[in-house]
């Protein structure tokens, strides 16, 4: 499949504007998450083999998910599980519904396996997603696998009422998922990624938590960091983590760092204001991890995500900590058949050298 991909279909995806590509290809997959038999031959085609893991309080049937910022509308919430994947992420969601910022604003650097995005959290609000998911359990749709949902700030609402933000759309989306990931880091809403500082990422830690302890289900709640950040500032983040009994952390978010470069059409590309996923993220992202994991004694989960494209690129952040691993670009780039390649290579590496369970694997270079 990644040869039909990569030959056939990317050529006339990547023929196109990067957003427009993205959503012809989730209309397609929307359609078919509608449809039991198209669900039932894709999951033919793409299922993995079993890795199971066990993580606050979830059962994984494998490690490999879909990052946050590719289903921002909920719109293939069944398909996901049929391409193999073992939890998805959805949203970005905030508060209000908001149009996000004006295109272009995703850009790919196809040399390079990357792409920049300024989306600015374009999605239908929290009370629209929540009626959608609402939909899909109506309807039977449900997938097996764990679901996460990822929570922005509002652009409309100022910094200082940002918790009562994040707040408003946990309370009507707690009970659509198993997890929620707090985005502080993504650098497209302005003077989102202050809220990373310790005082004010406290203040919207404990009124989610508040609603959190209140209700009889209590999914689990992450933050995703964003790869800029010192090591110090990470630091102050993971001992917030651990005061608030967080679950885990999920490194990274995309950068506003770009990579050395005297080639042209990359350089232009560079220059356009956004957030850097795919290949040139994938070292700064594995350092993130393997920091967090020795500073956590490997007691904090850690959700790895930035520039998977390989099984050596998914040990390498296995290796450091991670025990959950997300994909977004290597997904654009190396195309469904990737969670399948990846996991297949993950159980094969595990018979070789005689490990028998995932956990086994996590952090052992620490
Ligand atoms: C177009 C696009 C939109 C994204 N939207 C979100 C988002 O809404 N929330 C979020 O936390 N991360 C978002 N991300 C970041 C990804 O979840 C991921 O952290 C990052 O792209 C690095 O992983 P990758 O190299 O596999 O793409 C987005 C990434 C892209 C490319």
């Amino acid at each position: 499949m990644t040869w039909f991909y990569r030959h056939c279909l990317r050529p006339v995806l990547f023929a196109q504007d990067a957003e427009r590509a993205h959503d012809f290809t989730l209309k397609i997959l929307s359609r078919a998450s509608r449809n039991s038999a198209a669900c039932a031959a894709i999951g033919s085609l793409f299922s993995a083999p079993e890795l199971p893991i066990e993580l606050f309080g979830l059962k994984f049937p494998n490690p490999i998910g879909l990052a946050a910022g590719m289903d921002k509308f909920a719109a293939a919430v069944p398909l996901w599980e049929k391409l193999g994947f073992g939890f998805c992420e959805l949203g970005g969601v905030t508060w209000h519904a908001q149009p996000g910022n004006p295109p272009p604003r995703m850009f790919r650097a196809a040399t390079a396996g990357a792409i920049i995005n300024r989306m600015g959290f374009n999605n239908p609000g929290a009370e629209a997603f929540a009626q959608t998911l609402a939909d899909w359990k109506k309807h039977g749709r449900w997938p097996k696998h764990p679901v996460g949902i990822n929570l922005g700030k509002s652009k409309s609402t100022p910094l200082e009422r940002a918790a009562e933000d994040y707040a408003n759309s946990f309370r009507v989306l707690r009970d659509y998922a198993d997890f929620f990931v707090i985005n502080v880091s993504s650098p497209n809403t302005p003077g989102l990624r202050q809220l990373q500082d310790k005082t004010a990422l406290d203040e919207i830690l404990a009124a989610v938590c508040e609603i959190q302890k209140s209700g009889p289900r209590r999914p689990a709640i992450l933050v995703k960091v964003a790869p800029d950040l010192s090591f110090e500032a990470l630091d102050e983040i993971l001992e917030l983590a651990a005061a608030r009994n967080l679950s885990g952390i999920v490194a990274t978010n995309t950068t506003i760092v770009r990579p050395e470069t005297t080639t042209p059409a990359l350089l232009k590309i560079y220059a356009e204001t956004g957030g850097l996923s795919g290949t040139p993220l994938r070292a700064r992202s594995t350092e993130f991890i393997r920091h967090i994991f020795k500073q956590t004694r490997g007691r904090l989960p850690i959700i790895g995500v930035g520039g998977i494209f390989s099984v050596e690129d998914a040990l390498e952040k296995i290796a450091a900590g991670a025990s959950l691993l997300q994909i977004y670009t290597g997904l654009v780039f190396e195309g469904p058949g990737l969670p399948k390649k990846i996991i297949a290579g993950l159980v094969h590496q595990m018979k070789d050298h005689g490990i028998r369970t995932f956990k086994e694997m996590v952090g052992v270079e620490s």
